[in-house]
């Protein structure tokens, strides 16, 4: 088996120009498919209160949500790293509070690291956390817990603040940065100015490495897809088809025939 990923493996890969992949996962079966298909970090993305519970937005999901289903995730993955979302309000406000939630991931969840959505705003809570020993993994541009600051889920334009929101959060200790939302020529560009690696999601080509929310990919949810998401499989099709047959079966008392009983 290969070594798990580590921050180390990722920088490595930047310098090797070899493309990280990762995606989000959110519970034990799927988490386990990711590792053995070699994924090399695993999300447990606050997507999860959009794809999973149903939200419009991700900002009410909480820290024991989060930690219970970074739990399941760890608990499969063997190769992949595993970084746990900072759910809204978890990091904002005191530094001591984002240093024990953070800690939450790694000590009851099994996670090598945390993520968090913010540029220089949140520079003191990464130097406080990577201080503590959590490593972690920025997220700059479309910011999904700003929604109601950006007014919507919108592409971020602004090329000088996206560069210097990258540079401040690579100063203050985050060994990787996803960049969301964000125009390839502006991505390609603060990909070359840094030293550790960009993970994309609709910010082009350039990044070092690309996520993409599961439910998303794998057609999972039949609900509206954003323009930088490419359906890999229709899921959604095939448990249509699996259900409809199962209620026909039943109906018609074909299911169970003979295989499927005790006698
Ligand atoms: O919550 C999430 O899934 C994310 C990824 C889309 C980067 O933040």
């Amino acid at each position: 088996m290969q070594p798990r990923v580590t921050t180390a493996t990722l920088i490595k890969m930047k310098q090797e120009g070899k493309k990280i992949t990762a995606l989000t996962a959110y519970d034990f079966p799927f988490a386990g498919y990711l590792d053995k298909a070699g994924i090399d970090i695993v999300l447990v993305g606050d997507s999860l209160g959009m794809v999973v519970q149903g939200n419009d937005n991700t900002l009410s999901v909480t820290m024991d949500e989060s930690i219970y289903h970074t739990a399941m995730v760890s608990r499969a993955c063997k190769y992949s790293m595993v970084i746990g979302d900072m759910p809204f309000m978890s990091y904002q406000g005191s530094l001591d509070r984002a240093v024990e939630n953070g800690g939450r991931f790694l000590k009851e969840a099994g996670a090598t690291a945390v993520k968090l959505e913010g540029g220089a705003d949140v520079c003191p809570v990464i130097t406080a956390l990577a201080k503590a020993g959590i490593p972690v993994q920025a997220h700059i541009g479309l910011t999904p817990q700003s929604v109601h600051q950006m007014g919507g889920f919108k592409v971020q334009r602004d090329e000088e603040r996206l560069l210097k929101d990258a540079r401040d959060v690579e100063k203050a200790g985050a060994f990787s940065v996803v960049l969301e939302g964000i125009p390839s020529p502006i991505s390609a560009r603060i990909t070359k100015a840094l030293n550790i690696p960009t993970i994309g999601i609709g910010a082009g080509p350039c990044c070092d490495g690309q996520i993409l929310v599961l439910h998303d990919m794998l057609g999972i949810n039949d609900r509206f897809l954003p323009k930088f998401v490419k359906k890999y499989a229709d899921i959604a099709q095939i448990a249509n088809q699996g259900l409809a047959s199962y209620i026909k079966e039943v109906r018609s008392g074909t299911f169970p025939s003979d295989e499927y009983e005790y006698k």
